[in-house]
């Protein structure tokens, strides 16, 4: 009988021995809890004690980005949670970087010549940012920056499922805003094909006042046609100029593609140096000076620019970009409805 009191107090000593020996392994095991993030393909385990709060608090708000995007696509109908569907389209609009092992999708008004410089500094046929002639930027013979759609299938495979992609974007009517003012007003780039082979054709199509032929395209002649939901028809007359106003899901896919991060334009000024981070390439270039206020949301320009297009058309337009809205967590401009 005593025996076995012994026995049972002995049994209890070693599991007590064994609970303070498991918690002591955890302890010196310092694992950050609760901090494993499934991304895409790959676990990031930031180390917490080298964060700054800032940090911290970026970290948060791209995953809240990323989980809005996912929970949209997974809900809605802009398109499919699969990598088979990619079109020739999209794959134009992504650039590569095959020495960091980085895929860049474009979206035109959204500061992406400055990316396109970093990335080929990062590619090696120049040496830094200021050597890049302007003209030699947007030419892809010339500036080593191969896009997506030269490489074979499998190779297309392969650096979607395991390279670092990201995009920018920002306000979808604000970006609208910017690509006619580009396009159509100041044209700084001097493409003329926009005031005289696009410009006319929309014009003839979609200005609701046909006496009116003075001047050259107007805002609200723009978002008529924009916003028509036969839209495709002279999109195809106009071929690869529409990339500067199809929406993000068009241009990117974001959907099918399954990127990394996600920057808003609102926030480059802490999104650009976040992205070379997470790149790994922060410590190689760095993103060239943003001047002050330009990528503050403005909202009495787009009331501006608003305020003589009709409510129809607006609601007509917003309807055509509401996943661009929906996905990247941009609020509603309800302010142009009533
Ligand atoms: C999902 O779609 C429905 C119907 O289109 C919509 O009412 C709902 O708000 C959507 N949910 C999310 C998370 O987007
Ligand atoms: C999803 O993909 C399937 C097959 O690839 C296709 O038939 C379907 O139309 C797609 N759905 C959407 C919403 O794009
Ligand atoms: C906002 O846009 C309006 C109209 O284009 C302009 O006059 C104003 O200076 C802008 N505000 C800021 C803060 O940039």
């Amino acid at each position: 009988m005593h025996h076995r009191w012994l026995l049972l107090l002995a049994c209890f000593w070693v599991l007590f021995m064994l609970m303070v020996a498991s918690k002591l392994i955890t302890l010196t095991m310092r694992i950050p809890e609760g901090y494993g993030m499934r991304q895409g393909s790959l676990t990031i385990l930031p180390e917490l004690e080298k964060m700054t709060v800032t940090e911290a608090r970026k970290f948060q708000i791209e995953s809240q980005r990323l989980e809005l995007l996912r929970s949209v696509c997974r809900n809605g109908s802009f398109g499919n949670l699969s990598h088979s569907t990619i079109s020739k389209f999209v794959l134009d609009r992504i650039f590569v970087s095959d020495k960091h092992k980085i895929l860049f999708c474009q979206t035109p008004k959204v500061g992406n010549t400055q990316w396109k410089k970093v990335l080929i500094v990062l590619n090696g046929a120049f040496s830094s940012i200021e050597d890049i002639p302007e003209n030699v930027v947007h030419d892809h013979d010339k500036n080593g920056l191969p896009r997506l759609s030269s490489y074979s299938v499998p190779d297309v495979q392969e650096r979607l499922n395991s390279y670092f992609k990201f995009l920018i974007v920002r306000d979808p009517f604000e970006r609208l805003i910017s690509a006619y003012k580009d396009k159509f007003l100041h044209n700084p780039r001097f493409e003329p094909w926009y005031k005289h082979n696009i410009a006319p054709v929309i014009i003839r199509k979609y200005r609701k006042d046909r006496t009116e032929t003075r001047g050259g395209l107007q805002f609200q002649d723009f978002v008529r046609y924009l916003g028509d939901p036969n839209h495709k028809f002279l999109d195809l007359q106009f071929g690869d100029h529409i990339i500067h106003w199809v929406t993000y899901v068009e241009l990117c896919a974001p959907c099918e593609i399954n990127y990394n991060v996600i920057g808003h334009h609102e926030t480059l000024e802490e999104d650009a140096p976040y992205i070379l981070k997470e790149a790994g390439i922060d410590t190689l270039v760095s993103y060239p000076a943003i001047p002050p206020g330009i990528t503050k949301y403005n909202q009495s320009k787009v009331e501006y620019y608003f305020s003589k297009v009709s409510k129809r058309d607006i609601k007509r337009l917003y309807d055509r970009f509401d996943g661009d809205f929906k996905l990247f967590g941009y609020k509603e401009p309800t302010f142009l409805f009533h």
